[in-house]
């Protein structure tokens, strides 16, 4: 399905107004990218948060995106259960520990994921030729060796939760994307780019500059 492409100055503010709609099951994403648009966010409404990928640390490690998150929003997510990826057990415990919460949920189909994309287009901890871009059994599962810094093990969902969610939404800004972004919507699906596998009701916000190869 082709993306719906949305460029503008404040691609933040955009995410940021369509992740407060959300009422029933919110999958948010980690990395540096959304904390612009999590900030913006004067409260959630969501009734379940779910991280899309988690690094394997600590949760008060600099590199967690639940402390990101945590900081720049989730102290205002009104009644949400939050379910944090524990990557303090690891990839393989820590996969398995998220599939049995997941499963316990019921199964949820997210009503909205939020994407951040890499330079490389992976997306989530799915990388570039990843094993793991071929799960289709799986929700959740351990990535020993991640394809970009931070070079912490991660724990991440797979292609079929991400492409059944209801709406999906990329959140991307800066140049240093502008290859990956060309990549991941403008070409056919490749395993070299993840993004590219993804599929389903994609909204894609950019600002200008990650735009600029489209
Ligand atoms: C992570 C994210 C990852 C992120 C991209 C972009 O754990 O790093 O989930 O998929 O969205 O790496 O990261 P930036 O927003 O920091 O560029």
């Amino acid at each position: 399905m082709q993306p719906d492409i949305q460029i503008s100055d404040d691609p933040a503010g955009t995410a940021a107004e369509l992740l407060a709609e959300v009422t029933g099951q919110l999958c948010i994403t980690g990395g540096s990218t959304p904390r612009a648009a999590y900030e913006r966010i004067a409260e959630l409404r969501a009734d379940g948060i779910w991280f899309t990928d988690e690094r394997c640390v600590p949760p008060d490690h600099e590199h967690s995106n639940f402390r990101m998150a945590n900081e720049a929003l989730l102290e205002r997510a009104g009644g949400a259960t939050v379910h944090r990826m524990k990557g303090e057990l690891g990839p393989a415990e820590g996969a398995a520990e998220y599939e049995r919460e997941y499963e316990l949920a019921g199964e949820p189909v997210f009503d909205l994921i939020l994407l951040g994309l890499g330079p490389d287009a992976h997306t989530c901890s799915l990388f570039p030729g990843a094993e793991a871009l071929g799960e289709r059994e799986r929700p959740v599962v351990g990535v020993e060796t991640p394809g970009m810094a931070p070079l912490v093990p991660r724990i991440s969902l797979t292609l079929p939760v991400v492409n059944g969610s209801g709406r999906i939404v990329f959140l991307v800004t800066g140049g240093d994307k502008a290859g990956a972004v060309a990549r991941a919507f403008a070409s056919s699906p490749d395993p070299s780019a993840p993004a590219s596998l993804v599929d389903g009701e994609v909204t894609v916000l950019l600002d200008e500059a990650a735009a600029r190869r489209l």
